[in-house]
């Protein structure tokens, strides 16, 4: 009976969205609470959410933390030895199975807070490949979501080469990807509904359970 296909597809996929127990961890890099990444990273989770994933943000800008002090020292698990509220975001990406990674382009690059937070996972890079330790050994699906004033491309490809940097160091696969152009005053990405469908789909896409 041709009529049971539809709702058997629709019970089938409901059933894999509550089966869903992907974690997925958003961190926002602009200091603009409710600015353009803020809202496209909400959105984002919102489709994350929306294939049953359990979705957490971290805004960088609210965490104490401190820049790499370059000590080369490490813990025996691997982690750096700074105590400070780095320990959460190491914590979570340890255990996440998704992270959709947000930062505004400033100077042409990173967001300060963001390039902050990659050079604290120095520990990482250097116990993956220096003491051939994994202490963020389980595999993750990465996305990264960025946004300029300017209509400029190179600037997002000079982010993209360092998220990548990150996303290697810690066993996140770079799945997905959205670089919204010529976006500048805070909440103007949502005259942009293109935009923020695309942010909700990214969502959706790193949520999926299959090849994680
Ligand atoms: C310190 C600073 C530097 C910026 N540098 C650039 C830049 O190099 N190129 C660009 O296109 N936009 C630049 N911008 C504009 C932001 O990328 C833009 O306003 C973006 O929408 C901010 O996103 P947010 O609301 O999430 O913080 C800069 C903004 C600030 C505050």
């Amino acid at each position: 009976m041709p009529g049971l296909c539809a709702p058997a597809g629709i019970l089938r996929s409901l059933v894999r969205e509550l089966l869903n127990s992907m974690n997925v961890l958003g961190i926002n890099g602009s200091p603009r609470t409710g600015g353009n990444t803020d809202i496209l990273l909400d959105r984002a989770l919102e489709g994350a959410r929306s294939r049953g994933a359990n979705v957490e943000k971290i805004v960088l800008n609210d965490l104490n933390f401190c820049p790499c002090r370059e000590c080369a020292d490490l813990k025996d698990d691997g982690s750096c030895i700074i105590e400070d509220d780095m320990r959460l975001v190491y914590e979570r990406i340890k255990y996440i199975d998704g992270l959709i990674l947000a930062s505004p382009i400033f100077f042409g690059s990173l967001s300060a807070q963001t390039k902050m937070m990659i050079d604290r996972f120095q520990c990482a890079w250097r116990a993956k490949y220096i003491l051939k330790k994994e202490p963020f050994k389980k595999r993750k699906a990465g996305a990264f979501i960025s946004v300029a004033a300017s209509d400029r491309r190179d600037f997002f490809d000079n982010a993209k080469a360092i998220v990548k940097n990150l996303f290697v160091a810690v066993n996140i696969d770079y799945r997905e990807e959205l670089f919204c152009r010529g976006v500048d005053k805070k909440g103007d990405i949502l005259k942009y509904p293109e935009f923020l469908k695309k942010a909700y789909l990214l969502g959706q896409k790193i949520a999926k359970t299959e090849g994680v």
